[in-house]
């Protein structure tokens, strides 16, 4: 049996069938209809999402599941003092695969250690987001053609932004992949990034504190947002919290074929004038992320023998 705790439990070759998977389900959708048949999902969600939870239920809905789960700890027995082992090891018990978000770092990781049954990291805390990544990388995929020879601005909180973890330790396994890393100092990529990712890739980065420096070199522009619920005081937060907003006068200079990305939800980080700019690609992903989460559900099921 398999769980995705992180992007980096997938081998590359894996991660090209995920993507073939899901582009084949956009190309045929009919033909996926009924392949989760009797099979039922849960979600399991200690933390809020709009994008996360509901692409899962409309993914195994298309596969011709079924959804069961929690949107709220509050209305779990986690208010009683159920462990995350306890609770993920029931939800196993009425479910064939779990979805789990949580705000602890290693809280599905912790679930998984019992669980009979596939778990699926939907975001836990500050640290990883792989079926955001997953859902980046379709993306990517489908705008680029490839995953060699990108150069890729990551903008924002880069410090508490998981998405942006999980995609630099994805995107640093290609070939000849640039990262610009623009945010204030106090909101760049924690150490271990550097250290422990992009170092030992021998990736080329730029740490930078302005777009616009970097804007005319750039093939993949990743907004995120500052992620307020990880601050330790709302003063830090509002000092940052307009740090970056891309607007149209800002891609003046930007590639004719530049893809503009954001995890979503957005507060200011894009103003709503790009929204019909060609390259604003963000409402586009969050429809992949439907797409590869149906091939992720397919692919983690078949792996444990379960299909
Ligand atoms: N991108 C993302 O994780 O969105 P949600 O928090 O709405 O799930």
């Amino acid at each position: 049996m398999r769980h995705l705790l992180d992007t980096t439990d997938l081998s590359l070759q894996e991660i090209d069938e995920m993507i073939a998977l899901a582009m084949d389900i956009i190309e045929h959708k009919e033909k996926y209809a009924h392949y989760c048949q009797g099979k039922k999902l849960a979600t399991l969600f200690f933390e809020p999402s709009t994008r996360t939870r509901l692409s899962f239920t409309a993914a195994m809905y298309e596969l011709g599941g079924h959804v069961l789960g929690f949107d709220d700890a509050g209305s779990s027995s986690a208010t009683k003092g159920e462990s995350v082992e306890d609770t993920v090891r029931m939800a196993g018990c009425y479910a064939d695969i779990i979805a789990m978000r949580h705000p602890l770092e290693g809280a599905p990781r912790v679930g998984a250690y019992r669980s009979a049954v596939p778990i699926i990291n939907a975001g836990d805390g500050g640290h990883a987001h792989p079926t955001q990544t997953l859902t980046d990388l379709l993306t990517i995929y489908r705008e680029k053609g490839t995953f060699d020879n990108l150069t890729i601005g990551l903008c924002g909180d880069l410090k508490f932004g998981r998405t942006v973890h999980s995609l630099i330790k994805a995107m640093c396994r290609y070939k000849n992949v640039r990262f610009a890393l623009i945010a204030p100092k106090e909101l760049q990529v924690p150490d271990y990034i550097i250290s422990d990712v992009l170092e030992p890739s021998g990736c080329k980065y730029a740490q930078v504190e302005t777009m616009e420096a970097v804007m005319p070199d750039l093939d993949v522009l990743y907004m995120t947002r500052i992620q307020r619920e990880r601050f330790f005081s709302e003063e830090e937060y509002l000092k940052h919290k307009d740090a970056f907003i891309l607007d149209k006068k800002k891609l003046w200079n930007a590639k004719q074929d530049l893809t503009i990305m954001h995890p979503l939800p957005r507060v200011n980080e894009i103003s709503t004038d790009v929204d019909d700019d060609p390259r604003a690609k963000y409402f586009v992903q969050a429809l992949n992320g439907k797409y590869i989460r149906m091939a992720l559900i397919i692919k983690l099921l078949e792996w444990g023998g379960m299909m």
